[in-house]
C-alpha cells in the first residue's frame, strides 16, 4: 500500500515512518523541514523518499497514486499556536484543507488525521467522542475545525479518519533528567490522558489495514482508560524514574486544561487495539535515550529541540517570512 506521511520529519513522524516501513508499507514523506537540523539521535532506519513541500502549496499532482495519507504536518502544540493564532489557523486549518481537497481530487481513498485530546479543554466530566469540544487555544480550535470539515468531505471515494490523543511526557522527562526538577504551572490537580507514540502507530497501522468501510468517517480517541492521570501523579511517576528529581507545582490559576477521556470506542472501530505502554514505561525509555545522547542543559535548552524557539529563530534570521514560508 502506498502511503504518504506528512510531517514525516517531526517528533511523531520519524518514529511512525519507521513502524510503517517495518510493516512493509510503501512510504513517502512530505515535510517542509522547519526542524530538520534538530535530530536528537539517529534511528538508523530505512531510507524513504521525501517530498520537501509545504502543505499550503500541495497540488493533486503531488498526491496521485497514493492509497492513503497520514496527515501530521501542522504546527504542533498549544504554546506554538498561542504565540501566533493567525499563522496557526493558516497552516493548521487552511493547509490541512488544501491537502485534503488535493487528496480527494487525486483519488486518495483514506485520509488519517492527527487531532488532539486538547479539544476537550476543561471539563469536570469524563469526556468521550460525543462530548461537545471545548477548545481553549487556537491550536485546539483549528483541530476542531479540521475534524468537522473533514467529516463533511466524506463520500464513496474519500474516507477521512480522525484520531484524538495526547503525548507530552518528553519535556517533563528531559527536565527531570537535566534539572532534577519537574515544575508544573498548574496546581497538579487537573487530569490528562497520555499515550505512547508506539501505541498511536499501532492505531495507524490498524486503520490503514482495515477495509475503508470499517473506518470510514470515524472519529475516535486513541489511548486507554487506565492512562488518565492527574498532573501531580504524572510528575511523581516521572520523578520516580529519574533519581533525585523533585517536583514543584503552581497555583490553580495556571494551565486551565483539565480533561479525563474515555477510550472505549477505539476498541469497536479497531478490534484488537490494545495499549502496550504507560507513562512509567515511556519515561524509562526516555531516560535510556537521554543517557545515550548525553542530554545536558545545553541540548535541553537548544532551539533545535524546542519548537517555539526554532520557529522564532527562523523568523528572526529571515529564513522564513511572517507566514512561515521559506524565503530562500
Ligand atoms: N506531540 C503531541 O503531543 C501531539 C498530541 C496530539 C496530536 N499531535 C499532532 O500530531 C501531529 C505531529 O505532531 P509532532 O509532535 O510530531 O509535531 P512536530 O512539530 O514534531 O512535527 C511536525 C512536522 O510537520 C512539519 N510541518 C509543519 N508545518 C508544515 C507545513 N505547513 N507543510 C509541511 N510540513 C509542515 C514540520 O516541519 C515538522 O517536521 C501534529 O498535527 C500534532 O498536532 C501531537
Amino acid at each position: 500500500m502506498k502511503v504518504l506521511v506528512t510531517g514525516s520529519e517531526g517528533y511523531i513522524g520519524t518514529r511512525l515512518v519507521q513502524v510503517l516501513l517495518d510493516k512493509e508499507f510503501d512510504v513517502t514523506g512530505l515535510d517542509t523541514g522547519y526542524y530538520e537540523e534538530g535530530h536528537l539521535y539517529d534511528m538508523k532506519g530505512a531510507e524513504y523518499p521525501l517530498i520537501k513541500k509545504d502543505t499550503r502549496a500541495v497540488t493533486p499532482e503531488d498526491l496521485k497514486g497514493f492509497d492513503a495519507i497520514v496527515h501530521l504536518a501542522e504546527l504542533s502544540n498549544d504554546p506554538v499556536g498561542q504565540n501566533d493564532p493567525e499563522i496557526t489557523f493558516e497552516i493548521n486549518h487552511r493547509g490541512t484543507m488544501k491537502l485534503a481537497e488535493a487528496a480527494k481530487a487525486a483519488g486518495v481513498r483514506k485520509f488519517v488525521y492527527f487531532s488532539s485530546c486538547s479539544i476537550y479543554g476543561a471539563s469536570e466530566q469524563v469526556s468521550d467522542e460525543n462530548t461537545t469540544p471545548n477548545p481553549l487555544t487556537a491550536y485546539a480550535q483549528s483541530k476542531v475545525m479540521n475534524e468537522q470539515a473533514l467529516s463533511k468531505m466524506a463520500d464513496d471515494t474519500f474516507s477521512p479518519v480522525r484520531m484524538r490523543f495526547d503525548l507530552v511526557v518528553n519535556d517533563l522527562a528531559a527536565s527531570a533528567h537535566v534539572n532534577k526538577l519537574i515544575k508544573m504551572s498548574s496546581d497538579g490537580t487537573p487530569w490528562r490522558p497520555f499515550v505512547h507514540i508506539m501505541d498511536v502507530a499501532q492505531a495507524v497501522v490498524l486503520t490503514l489495514n482495515a477495509p475503508a468501510e470499517q473506518v470510514h468517517n470515524k472519529l475516535f480517541n486513541v489511548g486507554s482508560n487506565d492512562n488518565n492521570y492527574q498532573v501531580r501523579n504524572i510528575a511523581e511517576i516521572i520523578a520516580g524514574v529519574f533519581p533525585g528529581c523533585k517536583t514543584e507545582f503552581g497555583d490553580s490559576t495556571g494551565d486551565k486544561r483539565n480533561y479525563r477521556v474515555k477510550f472505549d470506542k477505539i476498541k469497536e472501530v479497531l478490534p484488537g487495539f490494545e495499549c502496550k505502554w504507560n507513562v512509567k514505561k515511556g519515561a524509562e525509555e526516555l531516560k535510556q535515550i537521554f543517557e545515550e545522547v548525553k542530554m545536558d542543559s545545553e541540548v535541553y535548552h537548544s532551539r533545535l529541540y524546542t519548537r517555539l524557539k526554532q520557529i522564532e529563530y527562523l523568523k528572526n534570521e529571515h529564513k522564513v517570512d511572517d507566514h512561515l514560508n521559506w524565503t530562500v
